[in-house]
């Protein structure tokens, strides 16, 4: 039996990945090239930029991650690639790159879902601190800049399933950080700035109203309809309110200002941020990260009660957030439910948790002929949403 030596591809967005992870479990190389300084003056991701430096990128990070695992092609099992959901363009670049890899080297390609992959970047960590008795069902939250979804996830031998109980119905949560921090005039990605400046505001100066959801008799159907209920998400509304906030309380000039002092740093540190809110801001930006968290955890962990999930995963790039970390642990505890994050270098987009959810499939022999295509709307498993 070979020993499941599979080199990850993943360009679903703006990181360019690659890594060879064995066995599901041990990760050998994880290179991710980062696009941020690219997209940056433009406050969020340029479908065309990110394409054109996923092809500037993909062979020295492929190279390098098999560099730095001290492997080459020859030993491979496997080449694994993400399909989707993500952007067309981005993800024609990896597909395209490992299929010529794949028939180049007469090895199998396994086609992986991007949000699988967040789940097993949980999974992974777990296999390699030996903990192998977790609990079903699990409830998994995937929450990052393009999804905010609910699935309930079972294993039964090397085969996984999912079923998706709830979905954002408007922005992401990583969204509406994105949107709030170009608002409030600080760079882009918006989820680690807040998350540094909100430890220095009052979480409850500002009090935003909970989201309401358009149609709350859609979970209501569904859960007599014989499907369970739904834990649906919405945070558009709050950034709306974000909005109200700043011109009611005349915050243009000040926001101005940051933005113009911000753009003269070339890579602006945590204290140039600090540096440059003042007290009410901090105070704005620590009551919005307070309400998207409460949000979070809150519908999250009804979902548990519901569903009776002894084990929580959360993963995605929002998944990194310390103050969603402490929260979904506190309140997880409280309840008896045991709580897993990835560390924070896998909860953002990385190929070593595609590499790692594609060895069940390497296991079942789950592999595609080359002719599939990317699925930039690609479901997870069975439910309403992607
Ligand atoms: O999973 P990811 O790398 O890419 C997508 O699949 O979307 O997630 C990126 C998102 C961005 O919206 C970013 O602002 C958010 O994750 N993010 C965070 C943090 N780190 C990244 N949001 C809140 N707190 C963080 N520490
Ligand atoms: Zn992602």
């Amino acid at each position: 039996m070979p020993d499941g030596l599979i080199l990850g591809i993943e360009t679903s967005c703006d990181e360019t990945g690659s890594a060879v992870v064995r066995a599901g479990e041990t990760i050998l190389s994880n290179v991710v090239a980062s696009q941020i300084a690219t997209h940056q003056p433009y406050g969020g991701v340029v479908p065309e930029l990110a394409s054109r430096e996923h092809l500037r990128a993909i062979v020295p990070v492929v190279r390098q991650a098999l560099a730095d695992a001290g492997t080459g092609y020859e030993s491979l099992d496997a080449v694994a690639v993400t399909q989707g959901p993500g952007l067309v363009g981005a993800l024609l670049v990896g597909v395209s790159f490992a299929k010529a890899l794949a028939y180049a080297l007469d090895k199998p390609l396994i086609a992986v879902n991007h949000l699988e992959g967040h789940i097993h970047a949980v999974l992974l960590e777990r296999l390699r601190d030996n903990d192998r008795n977790l609990r079903f069902p699990v409830l998994a939250l995937v929450v990052s800049g393009g999804h905010t979804h609910l699935y309930l996830a079972q294993r039964s031998e090397h085969s996984w399933t999912y079923r998706n109980i709830g979905h954002t119905r408007d922005d992401a949560a990583g969204e509406a950080f994105d949107k709030v921090a170009k608002l409030l005039g600080l760079g882009y990605p918006g989820g680690p700035i807040i998350d540094g400046l909100a430890a220095h505001g009052n979480p409850s100066a500002v009090k935003f109203p909970a989201a309401q959801l358009k149609n709350p008799d859609r979970n209501r159907a569904r859960h007599m309809g014989g499907e369970g209920p739904r834990f649906d998400f919405s945070y558009s509304g709050i950034k709306t309110a974000v909005l109200r906030h700043v011109e009611s309380h005349g915050l243009a000039p000040s926001i101005e200002a940051r933005r113009r002092a911000l753009s003269e740093i070339p890579l602006p540190a945590p204290a140039d941020y600090l540096r440059l809110c003042d007290p009410p801001t901090l105070d704005l930006i620590a009551s919005f990260q307070r309400s998207i968290v409460d949000d979070l955890t809150t519908r999250t962990l009804a979902a548990a009660r519901e569903y009776d999930t002894p084990t929580l995963f959360v993963s995605g790039g929002v998944a990194a957030n310390r103050e969603l970390r402490a929260a979904c642990e506190r309140r997880g505890s409280e309840e008896g439910i045991e709580v897993f994050f990835p560390s924070r270098a896998l909860s953002t987009d990385n190929a070593a948790m595609i590499a790692a959810a594609a060895y069940p499939k390497f296991l079942a022999r789950d592999v595609l002929p080359l002719d599939f295509s990317v699925e930039p709307g690609l479901r997870l498993g069975a439910g309403t949403a992607s």
